[in-house]
């Protein structure tokens, strides 16, 4: 494989656990876009969204994921990056991608469950508010999403059937 691997999908898809374990099953290695994001701007995404707002965070992040040129990466995107300016489209031309696929309701339990403070579109959002807002953003978001060149539906694919497929 000379070409890196980007996961895409939706917040708490699994990106970056898929992402680790695909890195280690494929022997590549493994990049966590919003990790690269943290270390360039020295502070956390959420703190940076309240200093410089969104549209600088969407700025930042393509010109970053348009540096990453490892070959040999698995690397496991932000659930925004492959929806704003023309990133799909340089995500399509530049490497193989896999849209991990989980229901709304799946991405809720998940969520819920996960450190919501560490993401701040979902700051405030809980039980119905938090599905209600999951099913819109994926309404929004699928278009891009669905370019992908592989489609995994990541609680019902075993990782050697992912690795076997891109293999
Ligand atoms: C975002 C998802 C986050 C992070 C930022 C914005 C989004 O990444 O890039 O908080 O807009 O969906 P994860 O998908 O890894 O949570």
């Amino acid at each position: 494989m000379n070409k890196p691997i980007f996961l895409i999908g939706f917040m708490g898809s699994g990106k970056t656990t898929v992402g680790k374990k695909l890195a280690n099953c494929l022997h590549m290695n493994f990049i966590d876009l919003d990790q690269r994001i943290v270390e360039r701007i020295g502070m956390s995404i959420p703190e940076y969204f309240t200093q410089y707002g969104e549209r600088n965070f969407r700025e930042l992040e393509s010109q970053i994921l348009k540096e990453q040129q490892d070959e040999r990466a698995v690397i496991s995107t932000g659930g925004g990056s492959p929806c704003f300016f023309d990133n799909m489209q340089w995500i399509l031309e530049n490497g193989i991608s896999i849209y991990l696929y989980l229901t709304p309701k799946a991405l809720h339990t998940r969520l819920q469950q996960s450190n919501i403070a560490s993401r701040p579109a979902l700051q405030g959002l809980r039980d119905e508010a938090l599905l209600q807002f999951i099913e819109e953003k994926l309404d929004e978001r699928a278009p891009f999403y669905k370019q992908a060149h592989i489609h995994i539906d990541q609680i019902n694919t075993s990782l050697d059937t992912i690795c076997q497929s891109i293999e």
